[in-house]
């Protein structure tokens, strides 16, 4: 069984997608990580994100061992995994890992922007997952700052509008909820009360 998570930047889809991993026994794979780590080696390596065939040849060959990187999770990052992922090679590279992971057993969560729409097509249930980007930046702040690191709110706001405009607008694979995704307004609700109810969604459609 497949429970496949979409959503924009903080919306919360990642906390989300481990608890209901974790509730089920199931795998769970942030997607969001891949792209962060192909940015992550091109950086090391000094090369422009705006090299589209370098980024591709990373993908190719990524390493994907190394996911559990605390350097792939900051603010930075995640703007530079947002280049990378728009050119189609790379996203193309990351394909067949995905839907391997996806058939794990006994089930497998795996969220993203396009799982539901391109990775995972036929997934059990499709969950889309969105909140007021007010809040998602509010989320991000506290989140940023217990890590100790410097972030002002309203840098975050940008960064989450820009990135939202960047993830909905592009050619390849854009975020949108799949055609039978049910979706999950979070701004009102705090991480228990999403995760109880993405639960009593998943509970429906099993
Ligand atoms: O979810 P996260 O913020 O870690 O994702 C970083 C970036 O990677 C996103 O802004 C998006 O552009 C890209 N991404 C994607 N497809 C996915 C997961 C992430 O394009 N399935």
């Amino acid at each position: 069984m497949i429970i496949a998570i979409d959503g924009p930047a903080a919306s919360g889809k990642g906390t989300l997608g481990k608890r209901l991993a974790e509730h089920f026994g199931f795998a769970h794979l942030d997607t969001g990580l891949l792209y962060r780590a192909v940015a992550r080696v091109l950086l090391d390596r000094n090369v422009p994100l705006e090299d589209r065939e370098a980024a591709a040849e990373v993908a190719r060959t990524l390493d994907v061992s190394h996911l559990d990187d605390s350097r792939l999770r900051g603010a930075a990052m995640g703007e530079a995994a947002s280049m990378v992922s728009a050119y189609q090679p790379v996203r193309d590279a990351l394909l067949a890992f995905q839907r391997q992971f996806g058939t794990r057993a006994p089930g497998a969560v795996l969220d993203g922007r396009d799982i539901g729409t391109v990775v995972c097509p036929d997934a059990e249930v499709k969950l889309f997952i969105t909140a007021a980007p007010e809040e998602r930046a509010r989320r991000r702040h506290l989140e940023l700052q217990s890590r100790g690191e410097q972030a002002e709110y309203e840098a975050i706001l940008a960064d989450i509008r820009r990135r939202d405009e960047r993830d909905m607008n592009r050619s390849t694979a854009p975020l949108k909820p799949a055609e039978d995704a049910l979706t999950l307004d979070t701004t009102h609700l705090d991480a228990d009360a999403a995760f109880r109810a993405a639960l009593d969604l998943v509970e429906r459609k099993r």
